[in-house]
């Protein structure tokens, strides 16, 4: 049994204490730590960049894991690398060369991963299963925390899950980002999601964020 990863996003973290949030997170067992990038084209957002990452990197051991929700992201992959990605996730609809992409996020030392909107077709990642280390479904319409979960999205991660076996690519981290707690996260994990972005429901927990990290893996009935 893959046991599911914890992936909490820093988008609901108070900023002005960053680093204490990421540990106690840590100390709460998350398996790695979410940077959402945005930049008001893709998404109407505008968030974080490669200099906070950096202040990510500095204040956890954690795979910091960087999702670019950002037009021409070729552009800033050596940025992030720079900063300490471990991982640098890129959205299909940004990238016409998406391959391309992919292998620049690899020959730069981080493991490329490919996200995709919710209303954007699982047949959009077929021929790139091969070239990716992780396959991000938004689950939410990317761009903001703490919006509800698309319910439909179920139906999408079974469908990735079969894709990924059929592909021969079983291991490959299936993630999920936006909407997920202790009210979906069980079900997203019956579907086969591996990894669970959380937001608001970690750092906006009401007893605090090692609250919110365990309240997850309860909720999907796992120890750690
Ligand atoms: C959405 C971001 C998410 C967001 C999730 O655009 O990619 O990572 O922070 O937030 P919650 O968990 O609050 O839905
Ligand atoms: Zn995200």
């Amino acid at each position: 049994m893959i046991l599911t990863l914890i992936a909490p996003s820093i988008l609901s973290a108070d900023f002005g204490r960053l680093a204490e949030d990421i540990n106690t997170v840590e100390s709460a067992g998350a398996d790695w730590i979410h940077v959402d990038v945005m930049d008001g084209h893709f998404v109407p957002n505008i968030t974080i960049g490669p200099l906070v990452t950096d202040a990510v990197r500095v204040a956890t051991d954690l795979p910091v894991d960087v999702h670019l929700m950002i037009e021409s992201p070729e552009r800033y992959l050596g940025e992030f690398v720079k900063a300490g990605a471990d991982r640098i996730t890129v959205h299909q609809e940004t990238c016409p060369h998406l391959h391309r992409t992919l292998q620049q996020i690899r020959e730069l030392g981080a493991l490329p991963g490919v996200s995709i909107n919710p209303s954007t077709p699982l047949s959009a990642l077929e021929e790139i299963l091969p070239d990716v280390d992780l396959v991000l479904l938004m689950t939410v319409n990317p761009g903001f925390g703490g919006q509800a979960f698309i319910s439909n999205s179920l139906r999408k991660i079974e469908a990735a899950r079969e894709m990924l076996e059929s592909a021969g690519r079983p291991d490959v981290p299936l993630q999920v980002d936006g909407g997920i707690g202790p009210g979906t996260a069980k079900s997203v994990v019956e579907a086969g999601a591996t990894v669970l972005v959380a937001g608001s429901a970690v750092f906006g927990h009401p007893e605090g964020a090692a609250e919110g990290v365990r309240a997850l893996r309860h909720a999907i009935g796992e120890a750690k």
